[in-house]
């Protein structure tokens, strides 16, 4: 008998990816997806546990299906990924019509365990070792990673993928649940890296972006070698069909000068990397324990600017960690008006249970100023955005078009006119108008406007020569070349 999933996903691109694996697995299991919990049989939620907010909204969507699971008690309900890893048991606590509970190093069995739970097997509950519940080499393996199948249609485009070359983290930044709910850091072997590179290339895929923790840490040893990234990014930037890669997230004090001259030499890579900067105060910075100052990320920004001149930088910041008084936090906008990142992601603070910051310091600083310092640095790093997206105007540039922007899909346009939508190879977004034909391709672009967000142009084709015009055709696919 047919089966029919509904999947809801929050959280990083690690998770995103998650699913698309669950899902792959579940269709081999003769799983149909649906996009709605009325249709579905068996209805999934892939969770994060980063802040308390993600949290919150999973147990409210949670509560919502109450009524549903007694109205239908044969449907399934599984919460997988961080929160189910981090709460364990607590879930059927306190949503006591759970079915399974699945952690990020357990994904592998989804298929088996709503099998269990549906043939009448009770409660299902698959979770790694905690890090301090045995032996390192145990440990490791019960977070294990799961990348055997990829499922096409369960990506944003058909060309562009995320690929994991990494699992866990060792950082243990305070305030961090990551290395507790994803376990260890470790690399997958290069040879598995590029088998799933080359079978995304021949399904179409023109742009990888590479997923880890602290992605530029990846090491992985074997017969007394050594493979980084940036042996990753040489090998990977041959592959036919493949035209874009890229890396996130990274880890400042592992930027170094070999992988960005690396980077350098690759005209495939992109021109974009992000690296969190945290906080602006170096007392913040040793309370988080994040491992650096703010003079070693400015030496790092000098690296970036030296090597790879034009490169966009974007970063993460946390305002209203423990302590951080007013003086503090003003050190993290200047160094926003000191390092000019394309963009930059801010998060009030969150105290996570299992961290060192929860079991330490005191969540001190009151809500009403975290979100007050939330909206100075985001008002901030929009000024600087919208300041520096003017070197484009007058410029063109290459864009991947990823499809009809949000805005084109509300109002049901379609036709030409279309409004699309795409990224340059730094990462900024473009809206130009198009057709949808035009989907997937690779196309020169001139701007004409901007916003701290958004640049807007027209294709450069129809005023080009034959030369700008053949950018636009697609390129033959890998294997089929
Ligand atoms: N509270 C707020 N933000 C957090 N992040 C990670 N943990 C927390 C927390 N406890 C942010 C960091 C990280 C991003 C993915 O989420 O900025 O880079
Ligand atoms: Fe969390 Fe720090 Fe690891 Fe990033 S580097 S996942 S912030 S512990």
């Amino acid at each position: 008998m047919p089966h029919y999933v509904y999947i809801e996903t929050v959280g990083c691109q690690m998770n995103v990816l998650d699913s698309e694996m669950v899902v792959a697995s579940l269709r081999q299991h003769g799983y149909q997806l649906v996009d709605s919990v009325d249709q579905a049989d068996t209805i999934l939620f892939n969770t994060c546990s980063v802040r308390q907010h993600a949290e919150d909204k999973i147990y409210s969507a949670l509560g919502q299906l109450r009524r549903h699971k007694q109205r239908y008690p044969e449907k399934i309900i599984g919460v997988l990924g961080c929160m189910a890893q981090k709460d364990q048991r607590l879930i059927f606590e306190r949503a006591p019509y759970v079915d399974l509970v699945v952690g990020p190093g357990q994904l592998q069995q989804t298929a088996e365990l709503i099998e269990q739970a549906r043939a009448g097997g009770g409660r299902q509950l698959a979770v790694s070792l905690g890090r301090r519940d045995g032996p390192v080499e145990q440990i490791r393996r019960s977070h294990e990673t799961f990348d055997p199948l990829r499922d096409p249609t369960m990506r944003p485009t058909p060309f562009q993928a995320y690929l994991r070359i990494q699992i866990g983290c060792d950082k243990f930044c305070t305030y961090c649940v990551v290395p507790m709910t994803r376990g260890p850091e470790q690399g997958r072997p290069p040879e598995d890296i590029l088998a799933e590179a080359r079978l995304l290339a021949d399904q179409g895929c023109k742009e990888i972006t590479l997923l880890g923790q602290t992605v530029n840490s990846y090491r992985y040893h074997s017969g007394g070698r050594t493979t980084r990234l940036a042996d990753l990014l040489v090998a990977l930037h041959d592959i036919a069909g493949i035209q874009r890669l890229k890396f996130v997230t990274n880890y400042p004090q592992d930027m170094t000068a070999e992988l960005l001259q690396t980077v350098r030499g690759l005209p495939r890579c992109s021109r974009y990397l992000h690296v969190p900067l945290q906080s602006g105060s170096n007392r913040i910075l040793r309370s988080m324990k994040r491992g650096y100052t703010v003079e070693d990320y400015r030496e790092m920004m000098a690296r970036i600017r030296e090597f790879l001149p034009g490169a966009a930088v974007s970063s993460d910041f946390i305002v209203g960690f423990c302590g951080e008084t007013e003086d503090e936090f003003q050190q993290s906008m200047q160094m926003v008006r000191e390092c000019r990142f394309k963009s930059s992601f801010v998060f009030k603070y969150s105290e996570r249970p299992g961290t060192k910051a929860a079991e330490l310091l005191p969540d001190d600083v009151p809500e009403d100023v975290k979100r007050r310092r939330n909206q100075e640095l985001l008002a901030l790093q929009d000024a600087v955005s919208e300041e520096d997206n003017q070197q484009f105007l007058g410029r063109t540039v290459e864009v991947l078009v990823e499809g009809p922007s949000r805005a084109a899909e509300k109002r049901g346009e379609d036709g030409d006119g279309l409004q699309l939508t795409g990224r340059t190879m730094c990462d900024r977004i473009v809206v130009f108008p198009g057709t949808r034909r035009l989907v997937g391709e690779i196309l020169p672009v001139t701007i004409y406007d901007c916003t701290a967000h958004t640049l807007i142009g027209e294709v450069a084709a129809a005023q080009a020569g034959p030369e700008l015009v053949g950018l636009s055709t697609p390129l033959p696919l890998a294997g089929k070349a």
